[in-house]
């Protein structure tokens, strides 16, 4: 392990005082002192990246909403995880994710077990104001063992994270923008032609919804086993 310059800073997160080193995210203390946020992309052993904006807090101070993923705490920060205008902005950033992709459980090898279909739940969304964009992305089916559906892609980036950050074999990658982003292999090929992918499958398991999938899974089957993360992540730190 590394020796870490960090100081000590102590501040309020929902009126508890608290207190953690200067490079830890305000997510990190709040988790490690019992207070849910709720968050996506972010998935520990991962990089942060602050995507989905599903764990803006409140500082008091500042008029924006802050990622707690990547926000790191301060001496004498004021936090508010919960209000009403969060859940709003919660609820608003799932219901945009639902209307951009085709998102329909009932016909899901994930369902019951997505990560995006708990926080429609945890939110008490039972409907979906936004208009649906109808997008018709493709399925690739090409590889032996996993199937790659766009459609069910909500863009956190895990699956690019792990395969550069874990498996170092950065199969993964985002192409374009906005609305018209996509996650690919290599070069925009076929999964199945992919000369990077080490068919190691850890992509699939970070993935929170059935984006990424194993071949021959039928509705609700596809339970997705990331315990392998913590473990790899502190023995490539203490390899360094
Ligand atoms: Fe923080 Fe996605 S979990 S932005």
């Amino acid at each position: 392990m590394r020796p870490s310059n960090a100081s000590i800073k102590t501040f309020k997160i929902n009126g508890r005082d608290l207190s953690g080193r200067s490079n830890e995210t305000i997510l990190q203390v709040a988790r490690d002192n019992g207070i849910e946020i709720p968050t996506l992309c972010y998935l520990e052993g991962l990089t942060p990246v602050g995507a989905c904006r599903m764990c803006m807090v409140e500082i008091e101070g500042s008029s924006k909403l802050h990622a707690a993923c990547v926000t790191q705490v301060r001496e004498g920060m004021v936090v508010r995880t919960d209000s009403e205008r969060l859940r709003k902005y919660r609820r608003m950033v799932v219901e945009l994710m639902f209307s951009e992709r085709e998102h329909i459980c009932a016909v899901c090898v994930s369902n019951g077990h997505c990560e995006l279909q708990m926080l429609a739940e945890q939110l008490g969304i039972t409907h979906i104001r936004y208009p649906r964009l109808e997008q018709k992305l493709s399925v690739d089916a090409s590889h032996d063992r996993f199937i790659q559906d766009d459609n069910r892609c909500v863009l956190c980036g895990r699956c690019v994270r792990v395969c550069g950050e874990i498996e170092s074999a950065h199969t993964w990658d985002i192409m374009g923008r906005g609305v018209s982003s996509r996650v690919i292999t290599d070069l925009d090929q076929p999964w199945g032609d992919s000369e990077t992918c080490t068919r190691c499958g850890k992509c699939v398991h970070v993935c929170p919804t059935g984006a990424l999938i194993e071949r021959g899974m039928s509705v609700a089957e596809m339970l997705k086993r990331r315990q392998f993360l913590p473990y790899l992540t502190i023995m490539r730190e203490e390899d360094r």
